[in-house]
């Protein structure tokens, strides 16, 4: 089965295709970073223009780099949801066109159901059933993974995602667009202790997680710093970045260790643009060893958003799906709702 991944639901636009008798054969991605920039944060409806202009030269550049004809393309597989409906659209349209022309099937993929089979693409594969820990812009879940389509969730955010209180920080210590990374850079120079923000959740049971407060526990911190030193420099608002960071990262170490304990799973899989953060990327790795249970990410390129995870997720869906030539997309969709494999 040899698959085109199309990825649309946000500000990247991925295209990719997978081979399942010989693995990943290209991927390409377009980060439309600099569209978004000036504004702070995603502009939808530049977003979904954006999707227009770039899916159908990413194909190009996939089919040229795998070196393979359209006519050994099965299926068409694209991001159905949830995300921007605009961006959505787009791609999906571009997907069912290929479809069509290309006389196979479209089949749509769940967003995050992408992210967490991503790890799937790397040579030390998890194997089944392991405990999912989603953190992107628009999602932070707990997921009970027992097989493709399999999932039970064992906990997620109340309010805000923590890739978004991340981007909402850098905003407010004036470090751009997109914060997450913009926040670890500046974390890399704080001093610990100068600050303490709240571990938000971390005194009740369970595996919900909260992350508006944080926000805006960041927003006081710096009009208190500002008031008294009168301004905030770099030490300062490294500091702050710093201490952000930590709390952050305490409650999604915690919650992931209770879910291993709940479950009694032996293997923990963190996926989505928020598994780039290097120092959650070592708590959990401590965590993880203490309770001797396997850790799985993917490789960096493929937290973020990226075609590949969707090739990936189609190819495995492909023998049951086809989403024929409506455009209807999920802006709204339950990783629960999905169909077994
Ligand atoms: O999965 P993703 O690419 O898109 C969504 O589906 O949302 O995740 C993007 C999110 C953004 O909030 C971004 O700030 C965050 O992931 N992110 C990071 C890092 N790299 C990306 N957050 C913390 N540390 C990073 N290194
Ligand atoms: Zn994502």
């Amino acid at each position: 089965m040899r698959v085109l991944g199309i990825e649309t639901s946000c500000d990247d636009t991925g295209v990719a295709i997978y081979d399942d008798q010989l693995g990943l054969l290209a991927h390409a991605l377009y980060s439309q970073i600099e569209t978004h920039k000036e504004y702070g944060g995603v502009v939808p409806e530049l977003a979904a223009r954006d999707h227009i202009r770039k899916v159908i030269p990413l194909v190009d550049t996939v089919l040229k780099q795998a070196g393979c004809d359209v006519g050994s393309i099965e299926t068409v597989a694209y991001t159905k949801g949830p995300g921007l409906a605009g961006a959505l659209l787009a791609g999906s349209a571009v997907a069912k066109g290929l479809a069509f022309a290309w006389g196979v099937p479209a089949v749509g993929i769940h967003h995050m159901e992408g992210h967490m089979l991503a790890p799937m693409l790397e040579e030390d594969a998890p194997e089944f059933p392991f405990v999912a820990l989603l953190v992107s812009g628009g999602h932070t879940l707990l997921a009970e993974v027992r097989g493709i389509g399999e999932y039970t969730i064992l906990g997620q955010t109340l309010d805000d995602a923590v890739g978004e209180a991340f981007d909402k920080t850098a905003k407010i210590l004036g470090l751009g667009y997109p914060g997450g990374p913009a926040v670890a850079k500046a974390a890399l120079n704080g001093e610990a202790g100068r600050f303490r923000f709240p571990r938000p959740m971390l005194d009740r049971p369970g595996m919900d997680f909260s992350y508006s407060g944080l926000k805006t526990f960041a927003l006081t911190t710096v009009q208190k710093t500002h008031a008294e030193a009168g301004e905030l420099n770099d030490q300062a608002i490294a500091d702050i970045a710093l201490a952000f960071q930590d709390a952050a990262v305490e409650a999604l170490v915690v919650k992931c260790k209770r879910a291993l304990d709940a479950t009694n799973a032996e293997r923990l899989v963190v996926a989505g643009g928020v598994g780039a953060n290097l120092h959650l990327r070592e708590q959990l790795k401590i965590m993880t060893e203490k309770v001797r249970a396997e850790l799985y990410f993917p490789r960096i390129e493929f937290c973020t958003d990226n075609g590949a995870m969707i090739a990936y997720a189609g190819a495995k869906r492909a023998h049951q799906q086809d989403d024929g030539l409506d455009f209807q997309v999920k802006p709204r969709w339950s990783l629960e709702d999905l169909p077994p494999v």
